[in-house]
């Protein structure tokens, strides 16, 4: 191999470099063979460079006449500039002259071209992924990975986060999805579950001393999947003792600074917040995309001055009527209407109200003149406005008119420029899961409730607030965290308050509770989706694009073919039968 030493990636020749001797070492991305001449487009993880060869030299002309895409090769030669620059490459005003070929390795037809856009179905793309992060985007955006890694760890050890790593083989973590389990062959019987996040390790951590702690690390969670939803992914994880809740906003917001500087990007600080309550109200979603300009308002108090029997009935059965204002929309046409009133229903609402003024009101429920004026002056209407209305449960009122908020449909090259960062917090301590018949953590059971809700905690748990918070981005929820617990009395209750029972507490979190008695420090901390910050920093629309060997939304590995069978003999090892 020493022969054939690298001397410069095909992507780093520029016209500097004419006159130079170099060795290249790359894949044939493509050949043009012209009879006398034969021109091959060398590729790297740096980029592209053509290769000339000439007919003068016959033993090498025959050489490349074998070439044929991604094989594997060397070249040796001298750099010149090019008769005809191509623009369109950055190494486009050289062309290096061949003096010398090595095949290293000959290549089967690739089942698709490796070439952007990509031309195969996502499927074939990951069956082949080896193939597919051949692609120039694919080796920009790996590249892109690193760089946030790195800079994410410069930043944290800069402010005095020391990375500490945690176990995969650990106990489970309650983040509300279920678990991979691993059994063990020594104890039979017995397993252990891949960490959904290394959250009790973390606060251990607090509560061993170290204050500042940061891992980027992976996350395991069998949950159902979606575009930005992977059974394992990366987080960046952070934990901090005697916190400071702003100051901790200030460095996780410098955090986004440093990573979004990577793409060239300034950020407007301080981000801004909203409960959890205001954001509900507001945009029907607890990750509101803020760029989309319109608002949700409340006409509950309006609509109960109101004549309609429908809304007397909702009102009656303690439901609440929200409106959704959207300026210049009054030309939609009865049809597009219609489309939105289904929508409206398949997200489980009733039905949907829309009020325009042209030429006098026009409504899907008919109501006095003045009942109208009253809507729109609780909406702040125009003439060219259109007013979309739910009368239903807060909670499906909310979520239906917010998801019609969420698309519609707004410039989209405005949307493509725009960070909209914002803090979520106050969120409720609890939630009510009809599947459980019981209160479930919205966050985790780590959680601190807010001090002067505490006393609601047995009596009215579903009004209790707690001191979480939740970064978001364009409306995908890139963080999230909260301030501990670090009272082990506190910390007994919302087990209880969560249904466990005192054996169940001591058997899950034992050695947890015994650990917050030997003197905890108060602390907090936040776990950001690393996968899903670097599909925004690239501006993708998948975390799939930014994981160099990603799952399936059927949590396969097409590449791998995993999960697989195993063989009796490893089930028999480890104690267990399949049924
Ligand atoms: P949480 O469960 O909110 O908090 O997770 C933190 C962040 O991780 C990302 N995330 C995911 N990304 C890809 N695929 C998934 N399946 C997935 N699940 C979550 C999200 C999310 O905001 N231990 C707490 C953090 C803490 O309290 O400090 C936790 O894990 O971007």
């Amino acid at each position: 191999m020493n022969a054939w030493k690298r001397t410069h990636y095909c992507g780093a020749l520029r016209a500097g470099d004419a006159g130079a001797d170099v060795c290249l070492l790359g894949w044939v991305h493509k050949t043009r063979d012209m009879g006398h001449l034969v021109f091959v487009d060398v590729r790297d993880r740096e980029g592209l460079a053509q290769v000339v060869f000439r007919s003068e030299t016959a033993g090498l002309m025959e050489e490349a006449k074998k070439l044929r895409g991604e094989f594997v090769i060397g070249v040796r030669g001298k750099v010149r500039r090019r008769e005809a620059v191509n623009k369109d490459i950055p190494t486009g005003e050289v062309e290096v002259e061949a003096a010398d070929l090595k095949i290293f390795a000959a290549s089967k037809v690739p089942p698709f071209a490796i070439a952007d856009p990509p031309q195969a179905s996502e499927e074939l793309r990951l069956k082949y992924r080896y193939l597919d992060l051949r692609r120039p985007k694919m080796q920009r955006l790996m590249r892109l990975r690193h760089d946030a890694a790195l800079a994410a760890r410069n930043y944290m050890s800069r402010n005095g986060f020391l990375e500490i790593e945690t176990p995969i083989l650990a106990n489970p973590t309650p983040e509300g999805a279920r678990d991979y389990l691993v059994p063990s062959r020594m104890y039979k019987g017995r397993f252990y579950a891949l960490p959904q996040s290394p959250q009790q390790f973390k606060q251990t951590l607090m509560i061993s001393g170290f204050d500042r702690y940061f891992q980027i690390v992976r996350c395991f969670r069998d949950e159902d999947l979606r575009a930005d939803r992977q059974p394992e992914f990366t987080q960046i994880d952070i934990e901090m003792s005697f916190i400071d809740r702003e100051e901790f906003f200030d460095l996780n917001e410098g955090l986004m600074e440093a990573l979004f500087a990577l793409t060239g990007r300034t950020l407007a600080r301080p981000f801004p917040r909203l409960t959890y309550r205001e954001a509900m109200d507001k945009y029907g979603s607890d990750k509101p995309d803020l760029r989309v300009p319109l608002e949700m308002r409340d006409l509950t108090e309006i609509g109960k001055g109101l004549s309609s029997e429908m809304l007397k009935a909702v009102f009656a059965a303690g439901g609440e009527l929200k409106g959704l204002l959207v300026p210049g929309a009054g030309s939609l046409s009865r049809a597009q209407l219609d489309k939105l009133g289904d929508k409206a229903r398949s997200l489980g609402a009733k039905g949907l109200v829309w009020i325009k003024r042209q030429d006098g009101w026009k409504a899907g429920l008919k109501l006095a003149e003045a009942e109208y004026e009253r809507i729109w002056a609780g909406l702040g209407g125009g003439a060219a406005d259109l007013a979309l209305l739910i009368a239903d449960k807060r909670d499906v009122a909310l979520k239906a008119l917010g998801e019609i908020r969420r698309t519609w449909p707004v410039d989209e090259s405005l949307k493509k420029g725009t960070l909209s960062f914002a803090w979520v917090t106050d969120f409720p301590l609890f939630e009510w899961s009809e599947e459980e018949r019981r209160y479930v953590s919205m966050h985790h059971p780590f959680t601190s409730p807010v001090e002067e809700d505490l006393p609601l905690l047995e009596s009215e748990p579903g009004r209790v607030r707690a001191k979480a918070y939740d970064m978001i981005l364009n409306g995908v929820e890139v963080g999230g965290g909260s301030i501990r617990i670090h009272e082990m009395n506190v910390q007994r209750r919302i087990f209880k308050a969560l249904g466990l029972s005192d054996a169940e507490t001591e058997a899950k979190f034992g050695y947890f509770l015994e650990a917050l008695s030997f003197g905890a420090p108060p602390h907090g901390g936040i776990a950001f989706g690393f996968d899903r910050l670097v599909m925004l920093l690239a501006g993708e629309e998948s975390i799939r694009e930014v994981i160099p060997f990603p799952k399936t939304t059927s949590a396969m590995d097409l590449m791998t073919n995993s999960p697989s069978e195993v063989d009796e003999r490893q089930l028999a090892d480890l104690g267990l039968k399949l049924k």
